[in-house]
């Protein structure tokens, strides 16, 4: 045999004991790892551990994690990457919902945080920013509260950043938030089997919002390249807006709702202007692979565009957009923790307000009162629960939080009602002496009294019908540093991408809920435990400085890659194209 030809057989055998090597590792880790049950997944899929590592193979492939993984996340990680990656660059932030709302009560004002997911998430990226964050000021004593140029230093007590707030007419809000946004926008995007309503008055009304938040930006910019962090479907045209006025700002935008198929997306009659309006962005980003997916396939289909998929990069009008996956998250809430008392004061405390008994089981959901939550079928299960094994009945206590919202509108009437008459069926038919199994409390909760509730569970139940992401989920296992505690979570919601170790369920199967639910009434603490575990490792890594981090570092690639084509003449040789932006991010995943 040659040279050539023995190197060659090594180079077979070893490849073969590799490989029978990776093939034991995988099966070891497999069993390991503790199954939660296989449901299907929207995108096809089943939740398997072998279906998790595909996923974070996708992320990876998006450029996000592998440098991520890097790093510890913290304030101080963002702030480095600000001062080394983006210096002088400001940051600006474009929601709807201001973090601090002001509200007239009794003689004075009180300040409420609202009950956002969005603003629970952005609010200490902006703090650690030091920046300006843009919003409605819907509160009742809002314009109490401003300077003359209408900004507010936030957080009350230790400012350190600039909240401005934008006024809205009447007519404006009801048309922007109430129609568009939240009758039109909303159920489009979400799979609820609510029908979305589009009215030509509240589009105009949409663009007219979007187009004074665009002149709030341009005002509050202090030079041309600011970062603006865009938040959600309120302003869809707010991207090329900003463009057209602002060419060299860096425009992220972060989608926080689902994306639906081409197919449903096509019932809106306004498709291509949103899809332009959002393409004026430098980064579009959404919670999962399969919603950026989604919103590729519909630029495909409505605007001429050029899309290379490979590269997650939309070519559209000379400009090019890249559309990532970048899964929000909250802040570690370390401090919150040690304020908090311990979890059995915290049951203590939660047994004494509702007057639980000692051994009943207590259950949880806490969100807005809305239609995509899954609040029914969640009644639904406990119902079936008790039909099925009425020795459950007198042991179980589900404690619904509602925080009222967008309370309105028609279907968020309806859904309050059937709510209350559902769960007052189930108290009659369920309940008696001193026992309800289902306590509604349809009232907002601060950050820390839901974190209380949480921590006096046995059960988080996260049934949303579809959920961009779902903060709720992420809580629920920061809150429990006893390790104790059972998730019930939607496989419809972004959040059971990730949290792989919770009980997965399809809300729409009340039969497979209620066996889930007793699954959980009946886990032991050490499986608890052992499926605690490793997601409280998962969120407190992948919190949202990582999220916020990740997309700051894709935007100061483009930065600089558009500085270097200018100090070169590049641009002006050669406008921005798909080909250029791909290969700079080709060359980042070499490189990781
Ligand atoms: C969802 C949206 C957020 C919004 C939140 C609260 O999570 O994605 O943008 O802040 O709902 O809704 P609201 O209409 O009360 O701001």
């Amino acid at each position: 045999m040659t040279d050539y030809g023995a190197g060659l057989l090594w180079v077979l055998i070893l490849a073969s004991f590799g490989l029978s090597a990776l093939a034991v590792f995988f099966s070891i880790s497999r069993q390991r790892r503790s199954h939660p049950p296989t449901v299907a997944h929207p995108a096809g899929e089943d939740v398997t551990a072998e279906a998790a590592r595909k996923i974070i193979r996708e992320f990876e492939k998006n450029g996000q994690s592998a440098d991520a993984a890097l790093v510890t996340w913290s304030p101080e990680t963002l702030r480095k990457i600000l001062a080394d990656d983006l210096p002088e660059a400001q940051v600006i932030v474009v929601s709807n919902r201001e973090p601090y709302i002001h509200n007239v009560s009794g003689n004075g004002v009180e300040l409420l945080v609202p009950a956002s997911g969005l603003v629970s998430a952005l609010e200490p990226i902006t703090r650690a920013c030091a920046g300006t964050w843009i919003a409605y000021g819907g509160g009742t004593a809002d314009r109490l509260m401003v300077d003359k140029d209408d900004r507010v230093q936030v957080p009350p007590g230790n400012p350190s950043y600039t909240l401005r707030r934008v006024w809205l007419t009447e007519e404006e809000h009801q048309g922007y938030y109430l129609g568009f946004a939240n009758e039109g926008l909303w159920p489009l995007c979400h799979i609820a089997f609510t029908r979305p309503i589009f009215r030509a008055s509240d589009w105009e009304a949409y663009e007219a919002v979007n187009r004074k938040f665009a002149d709030t930006v341009v005002a509050e910019a202090r030079n041309e390249r600011p970062i603006v962090l865009v938040q959600d479907y309120h302003f869809a045209l707010l991207p090329r807006m900003i463009r057209e006025r602002l060419p060299e700002a860096i425009v992220i935008t972060f989608w926080h709702i689902p994306w639906p198929n081409s197919e449903v997306y096509s019932i809106c009659p306004w498709r291509e202007r949103i899809l332009e309006g959002l393409l004026g962005s430098s980064i579009i980003g959404f919670h999962t692979q399969f919603h950026a997916n989604n919103f590729t396939e519909s630029v495909d289909r409505f605007l001429e565009s050029r899309i290379e998929r490979a590269d997650a990069a939309i070519s559209y009008g000379g400009q090019t957009t890249l559309v990532h996956a970048y899964p929000i998250s909250i802040e570690w809430p370390a401090d919150l923790l040690a304020r908090l008392p311990d979890v059995d004061d915290c049951r203590a405390r939660l047994r004494d307000r509702f007057g639980l008994k000692a051994d009943v089981k207590l259950g949880v959901g806490v969100e807005r009162l809305d239609y995509t939550k899954g609040i029914l079928d969640r009644f639904q299960a406990l119902d079936e629960l008790f039909k099925r094994y009425p020795e459950w009945i007198g042991k179980l206590v589900f404690l619904q939080i509602a925080a009222p919202s967008r309370g309105t509108l028609p279907a968020y009437k309806l859904l309050h009602d059937e709510c209350h008459r559902y769960a007052e069926e189930l108290n009659e038919r369920y309940g008696s002496d001193g026992y309800k199994p289902v306590i509604m409390v349809a009232e907002h909760h601060t950050q820390e009294q839901v974190y209380e509730i949480y921590r006096a569970s046995d059960i988080c139940m996260v049934t949303s019908l579809h959920d961009g992401m779902n903060l709720v989920a992420k809580e629920f296992v920061a809150a429990r540093d006893d390790e104790q505690g059972v998730l019930m979570l939607s496989t419809f919601a972004g959040a059971s991408r990730e949290l792989l170790e919770a009980l997965i369920v399809n809300p729409y199967d009340a039969a497979m809920m209620s066996e889930t639910l007793l699954q959980a009434l009946t886990m032991t603490p050490d499986e608890q435990r052992e499926r605690m575990r490793p997601m409280r490792q998962m969120v407190r890594d992948n919190n949202v400085y990582r999220w916020a981090g990740s997309m700051l570092l894709d935007a100061a690639r483009l930065r600089k890659r558009g500085d270097l084509d200018r100090a070169t003449g590049t641009a002006e040789r050669q406008p921005p194209s798909i080909d250029n932006v791909v290969s700079m991010f080709e060359r980042k995943r070499v490189a990781m």
